[in-house]
């Protein structure tokens, strides 16, 4: 286990989001700070309200939601409801908010609060398109020294998910990840090669089956549901549960392993826009002058355990 790791999730739910949003509260290795949306899955007016609902089925209205970049940085935002459905989070019904919104855009948020804390103490976690991300390094550039780390969710090697080259969240905004991967902060991509690992299968559930909580029902309805979008629309049996992926690496590296190796982002592909070209070769396995990992392998058991245990904490 690590140490304590103080987070700004910016994300776009989104069912795995929400389990993203889940597992940050309900584990004690974790301080989630604050959260900030940005145009994915669905607008950004239905994400953030969902991010405000997920936080109010948890009990953790304290935690500020900011809202960010409505589109992406050169295109129209593009949504993906076969996936989430027309809320966003469609499956199940979900509490409304009882506060408001938290004063400022996301970027001025992630920029105040980097440069407010302690260099090197903030992390910031991205699940959703990297809009958000790249508008606060532009903003800031000093915060690229100043952050302990960047995680993201998207990209893969050779996994993709949306076109034959790209993962969905690079695909949606390719400038802005192309800007995130290129700034010379440590920087962890989790993409599809490991979490088309983290399948919610029947085991995988089984614990949470058991506890008796509202946040666990919702929990079960939300996977019921991106069970069958993802049945119906990429061929999988049982849904991979992408985002929470970035945070288990956070709390335990052992339960989603990575590797050193250079990435960058494709934005001007004939075919090919949105791609993370992974450089796996022998002559570029040297760790020296190399900002950036890539997720490998996820230990199942281990993941499924984490999350079990932080709905359970939740109560
Ligand atoms: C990513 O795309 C979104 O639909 C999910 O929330 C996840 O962040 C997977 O490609
Ligand atoms: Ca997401």
């Amino acid at each position: 286990m690590t140490e304590t790791r103080r987070i700004i999730l910016d994300c776009d739910p989104g069912h795995d989001d929400a389990a993203a949003i889940i597992l940050a509260l309900g584990n004690p290795s974790i301080e989630l700070l604050g959260v900030t949306t940005v145009g994915g899955n669905q607008t950004l007016a239905k994400i953030t309200r969902n991010a405000q609902r997920v936080l109010a089925l948890c009990g953790r209205e304290d935690v500020p939601v900011h809202a960010g970049a409505a589109r992406p940085l050169l295109h129209e935002v593009e949504t993906a409801p076969e996936i989430h459905g027309e809320s966003g989070l469609d499956g199940v019904e979900l509490p409304e908010p009882s506060v408001e919104l938290a004063p400022g855009p996301a970027a001025s948020y992630i920029v105040e609060t980097v440069m407010a804390a302690e260099p090197g103490t903030i992390t910031l976690v991205g699940t959703g398109p990297l809009t958000n991300l790249a508008l606060a390094a532009r903003l800031e550039p000093r915060i690229v020294e100043r952050v302990h780390e960047v995680v993201v969710m998207g990209g893969g090697y050779p996994e993709t998910n949306w076109t034959p080259a790209a993962e969905f969240n690079i695909w949606v905004d390719p400038e802005a990840a192309s800007i995130v991967f290129d700034e010379p902060w440590p920087l962890t991509m989790v993409g599809l090669d490991l979490t088309h690992q983290a399948l919610c299968t029947p085991e995988a559930e089984a614990g949470i089956r058991e506890i008796d909580s509202d946040l666990a029902r919702a929990f079960l309805g939300l996977m019921a549901f991106f069970r069958k979008a993802y049945q119906q629309n990429q061929a999988f049996e049982h849904p991979p549960v992408h985002d929470p992926c970035t945070i288990a690496y956070l709390i335990d590296p052992e339960v989603v392993r990575t590797r050193v190796a250079p990435v960058h982002v494709e934005t001007a592909g004939r075919l090919t826009t949105g791609m993370t070209v992974v450089d796996l070769r022998r002559q570029t396995a040297s760790e020296e002058g190399v900002h950036t990992r890539v997720a490998t392998e996820l230990d199942h058991a281990g993941f499924w355990r984490l999350i079990t245990e932080a709905i359970r904490a939740l109560g």
